[in-house]
């Protein structure tokens, strides 16, 4: 049988996140230049975006630039915002087609003013589409987005429209970037790496996590059907004993 057809369609994660890693490795194995990885990860964000549309996942979100991805030589920080424009253009109209909404998180208003408007023209472009949410982090670091957050929350109290006990974790999570979507039940990471990289950490509290050694160029739908089935085959406890959650 598929790894498709293995899969339990009642039984998805609502929400998946993607660290993708791996296209500077992968591009070294080829004997290329890093940002020739960068170019062929793009085809493994069209498949996985296809993929997970097609299953019916309601939201994907990719780790596509962190805040300190700007350390990395110039060179490559300019191909891939180049790269992102390039991409976000020419997909708006399969996002379209395959009624997709784009999403984006992050501190948008420091990427480059090419890069934004692309970005911020596509988010509204597809912002009626309701099959799929696919949610770029771009110039996203969840330790700065913790700090929006509470500076937020902080000023909320500053100025008399919240009392500090009425501060929860409803209040924390409508201050984050992510207040709109559900927290990722699922996250995969490619490339052998087990780090968690300043992604998603008040989301990912009760995230399954899941690494595959395959580089992210290499990323195919079957990669993401074996990651789903591995997920469905996990008893999710919150805490509670086998015995509660059965
Ligand atoms: C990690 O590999 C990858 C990135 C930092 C960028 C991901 C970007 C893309 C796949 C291109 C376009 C994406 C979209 C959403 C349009 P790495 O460079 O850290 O690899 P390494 O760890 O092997 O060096």
């Amino acid at each position: 049988m598929d790894l498709k057809d293995q899969i339990d369609i009642d039984k998805l994660p609502k929400h998946i996140a993607i660290i993708m890693d791996g296209n500077g490795r992968w591009a070294k194995q080829h004997g290329r230049p890093r940002v020739f990885g960068h170019r062929n990860g793009v085809k493994a964000v069209r498949e996985t975006t296809e993929a997970a549309a097609e299953l019916g996942i309601e939201y994907l979100t990719l780790y596509a630039f962190s805040t300190e991805n700007w350390n990395r030589p110039k060179f490559e920080v300019n191909a891939l915002m180049t790269l992102l424009v390039e991409t976000i253009r020419k997909e708006v109209e399969t996002l379209n087609k395959n009624n997709i909404r784009l999403n984006a998180i992050g501190d948008i208003d420091k990427l480059p003013t090419k890069s934004r408007d692309a970005l911020l023209e596509a988010i509204e472009n597809t912002k009626t589409n309701t099959r799929m949410t696919l949610v770029l982090a771009l110039n996203y670091s969840a330790k700065w987005e913790i700090i929006e957050a509470v500076k937020d929350i902080a000023h909320q109290v500053k100025t008399d429209n919240l009392a500090i006990d009425q501060i929860n974790e409803d209040v924390f999570k409508s201050a984050l970037s992510t207040r709109n979507i559900p927290d990722p039940e699922f996250l995969i990471r490619t490339s052998g790496e087990t780090r968690i990289s300043n992604f998603l950490l008040w989301q990912i509290a009760y995230s399954e996590l899941y690494f595959t050694p395959v580089f992210w160029p290499d990323f195919r739908k079957n990669h993401f059907y074996q990651a789903i089935l591995d997920f469905q085959n996990r008893e999710r406890r919150f805490g509670m004993t086998s015995e509660q959650v059965n």
